[in-house]
């Protein structure tokens, strides 16, 4: 298949890039293999031999195609609870509001109403790849790697870990640490086995975070890691409560700890990370983690905005979450937008009275080009995944922008917009109805093209 119309996208974080009318051939795999810009010698040549074998897919004049986002944070069976209970501690929304929810996914047919359901608003919204938290359950996180693998979507999924009955109630937890390292190999087993998965679905190791696992659970955990080289997810000194609960524990951060539990590694994707030393970023940067950041959650239940510019400045690889339902969106754009607003408020500080200078962190700011890669590029090169790029050897996963959408939420105007402010338009106003059609590994998941 070759795709023809005008791509944007971006490598590097800071700037982006776009192809009018350039051709993005896939192969059967949906991996591309060649990009064509316009002004290229064998441009009109490829043109017309792709229609001629009835191998030509044009997107619409005036539509954009941009690579499909990342969610690098997202908890699968919270969605039901999505806009619900934001105003309590995080302590006490999840023992009274998200451990009572999601031990109802014990029952696989409530977990595949919500999970049906989940996947397709993910993949209408532009998510073409998710790293999921599923549940403590190793038959519903099992089904969530059906329904993905049923809908199309590129996911990784994690059963969730957890076996401390000291945070942990009884109703809703490992019997045991060998309970929680069993189910997390069954799970990665159903992966690696599974018939109809050819690389599209990852299994991950999932401890949801320290104060939930005992020690033996940590430590079977970061063996497993070491063993299989599967990704790990867990959430990091996510607030003030959590990260004072592992420093009481341990005497260490958050991220030294898992680190001594060989929970650190190149594939590790730490969520939310809001209290992180200058240490523990060298630490995370030296064992080549990332960082799912998640502004929206933050600003709910994190009592502290994420320092994205000081973790980029060491070189620490990010990514965004929309961290459902800690996040009241399954919009990677809304994702982005809060990004963008969490950095200025953070750059501007938030208290008045202080004079202007003492008020916030200088140079916090970030505009819609980093936000854009963080949810894009940033994602993938986290992930270790060649996607969010349009390059040889990455997935076509992509979503196709319709500024002039009826049901949508942005205009350009031709008489004023450049390519260049369309798709700053699109970060900064567009939403669902703004796209026409998602692709994953070069197949159509959704509209009509
Ligand atoms: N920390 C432990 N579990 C959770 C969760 O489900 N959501 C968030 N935001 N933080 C957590
Ligand atoms: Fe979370």
């Amino acid at each position: 298949k070759t795709i023809a119309g005008t791509f944007c996208h971006a490598p590097e974080l800071g700037s982006i890039e776009i192809l009018r009318d350039a051709l993005v051939e896939i192969d059967g795999r949906g991996t591309i293999v060649a990009v064509t810009p316009a002004g290229d010698p064998g441009h009109a040549a490829k043109r017309a031999r792709a229609a001629e074998s009835g191998a030509l897919v044009e997107a619409p004049a005036e539509s954009y195609i941009l690579p499909g986002f990342v969610d690098l944070h997202i908890h699968a069976p919270q969605y039901p609870q999505l806009g619900k209970a934001l105003d309590v501690p995080l302590e006490v929304w999840l023992q009274q509001h998200t451990f009572p929810l999601e031990a109802r996914y014990a029952d696989l047919a409530f977990a595949r109403r919500h999970y049906e359901a989940l996947v397709e608003d993910l993949i209408a919204n532009g998510t073409t790849t998710a790293l999921y938290f599923a549940t403590q359950h190793v038959e519903a996180s099992k089904l969530l790697v059906d329904i993905c693998l049923e809908q199309g979507q590129r996911a990784l999924v994690g059963k969730v870990a957890m076996d401390n009955p000291a945070e942990c109630p009884d109703y809703y937890r490992d019997a045991s640490a060998e309970e929680g390292i069993t189910g997390t190999k069954a799970l990665i087993d159903y992966v690696a086995a599974h018939p109809e998965n050819h690389g599209l679905v990852h299994p991950v190791i999932t401890p949801r975070f320290v104060p939930s696992c005992t020690d033996p659970l940590l430590e079977g955990l970061g063996e497993l890691a070491r063993q299989c080289g599967c990704h790990v997810q867990t959430h990091c000194s996510e607030s003030d409560w959590a990260h004072g609960y592992v420093l009481d524990r341990f005497g260490r951060t958050d991220a030294e700890t898992l680190d001594r539990f060989g929970l650190m590694t190149r594939r590790t994707v730490l969520a939310h990370s809001n209290f992180l030393t200058d240490g523990d970023m060298e630490l995370i940067h030296a064992r080549g983690a990332g960082v799912a950041h998640c502004p929206l959650s933050n600003a709910y239940f994190a009592n502290a905005v994420f320092p994205l510019r000081a973790a980029l400045a060491k070189g620490v690889r990010v990514g965004l979450g929309t961290d459902i339902s800690g996040g009241p969106t399954a919009s990677m754009i809304e994702a982005q937008r809060m990004a963008i607003a969490a950095s200025r408020m953070l750059e501007t500080g938030v208290d008045p009275t202080l004079p202007q200078a003492e008020r916030g962190r200088p140079g916090s700011r970030i505009d819609f080009d980093v936000a854009f890669h963080l949810a894009t590029a940033g994602g993938g090169d986290v992930l270790d995944l060649p996607i969010g790029l349009f390059r040889p050897g990455f997935h076509f996963d992509a979503i196709l922008v319709d500024p002039h959408a009826p049901g949508g939420t942005m205009r350009v105007w031709d008489d004023i917009d450049s390519d260049a402010d369309a798709l700053q338009k699109i970060v900064y106003t567009a939403s669902k109805g703004n796209l026409a059609a998602v692709w994953i590994g070069g197949r159509e998941v959704a509209g009509t093209l």
